[in-house]
């Protein structure tokens, strides 16, 4: 049995892995993958997907654009994390597949709606997810499940509360929390504790395949950032965590709690208000991950990459 998926991303490196982990996942049936500003611009995070998928040799996937600023904020880019591109690094296919003549959140609700139910795996900033749930409100009952990368129970990394993809369009993160579709969040408490080490890369590079050259080289790129932010000697390889999660549910250990949104502190906007001892006695309203079996993780990565 296996889960109808839609991939709503801003490429990135992480996301990029994320997708060549998604279209070979035994579990997985990748429907449509959607792109949304964030990491950079809509149009160089849109040709990146492309790039991805002809990398993949995957152009039957259906590829769309969807919004290209917040909600209500102005866009602010990671270029600082991943280049100018978006996937800075090694050289990478022209795109072989142009996208869908359609708005990327209404492919997300016409795919949708067409499944009968999908599970949607945004991995960039929440604002296609937003649009959709105020442009579709009836897709909800088509949605089984947002398992989501973004947020934190802990610190953030953009800022000491808020974890970008959150930091980035807190309105709509605030809609899908609000939301009654299940929600599940892998935020950076999973993330950093799946930190991927150098050595690890070249076990990707001994698979003796583009893909898996490109992987390595994303992870040494990638590496830089967080070598020069944190002193970290690993790589959180952030949005492959989500999809992770939907393939094999025992990788994260998860646990229910409230978890609300701030959109207005002056220190903390961004931050996801984690209930996680229940001191609100709020209703829980996500399922957060909490922990993960980080070689189980790698060896998901490995298996996927070496079937390119
Ligand atoms: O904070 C990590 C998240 O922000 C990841 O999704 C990364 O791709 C960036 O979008
Ligand atoms: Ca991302």
């Amino acid at each position: 049995m296996t889960t109808d998926i839609i991939l709503d991303c801003d490429p990135g490196h992480d996301d990029a892995i994320a997708t060549l982990l998604a279209l070979t996942a035994p579990e997985l049936s990748v429907r449509a993958i959607t792109t949304v500003a964030g990491n950079q611009t809509l149009s160089k995070t849109t040709r990146n997907a492309r790039q991805v998928l002809t990398l993949a040799d995957r152009t039957d996937v259906p590829v769309a654009s969807g919004m290209a600023e917040p909600m209500v904020r102005d866009l602010m880019v990671a270029d600082d994390v991943h280049g100018e591109s978006g996937l800075d690094g090694p050289a990478l296919p022209e795109p072989t597949v142009d996208t869908v003549d359609e708005d990327g959140v209404d492919l997300i609700a016409r795919t949708a709606e067409q499944a009968g139910s999908v599970t949607l795996v945004p991995t960039g900033p929440l604002t296609n997810v937003g649009m959709l749930l105020k442009r579709h409100p009836e897709v909800e009952s088509h949605l089984d499940e947002i398992v989501l990368m973004g947020g934190a129970v802990g610190t953030g990394n953009y800022t000491p509360a808020a974890e970008y993809n959150i930091l980035v369009d807190p309105e709509a993160a605030d809609i899908v929390f609000r939301s009654d579709v299940p929600v599940t969040m892998i935020g950076l408490d999973v993330t950093r504790a799946a930190r991927v080490r150098a050595e690890t890369f070249d076990r990707f590079r001994q698979l003796g395949s583009d893909v898996g050259e490109t992987v390595a080289e994303w992870l040494d790129f990638f590496l830089r950032f967080h070598e020069d932010r944190f002193g970290w000697e690993g790589v959180p390889i952030h949005d492959a965590c989500a999809v992770a999660e939907v393939m094999d549910r025992d990788v994260i250990e998860t646990e229910p709690m409230h978890v609300a949104v701030e959109t207005d502190g002056e220190h903390t906007v961004g931050r996801t208000v984690c209930d996680r001892y229940g001191v609100l006695d709020a209703e829980p309203n996500a399922s957060v991950g909490v922990d993960i079996d980080r070689e189980a993780f790698v060896d998901l990565l490995l298996d996927s990459v070496a079937k390119y």
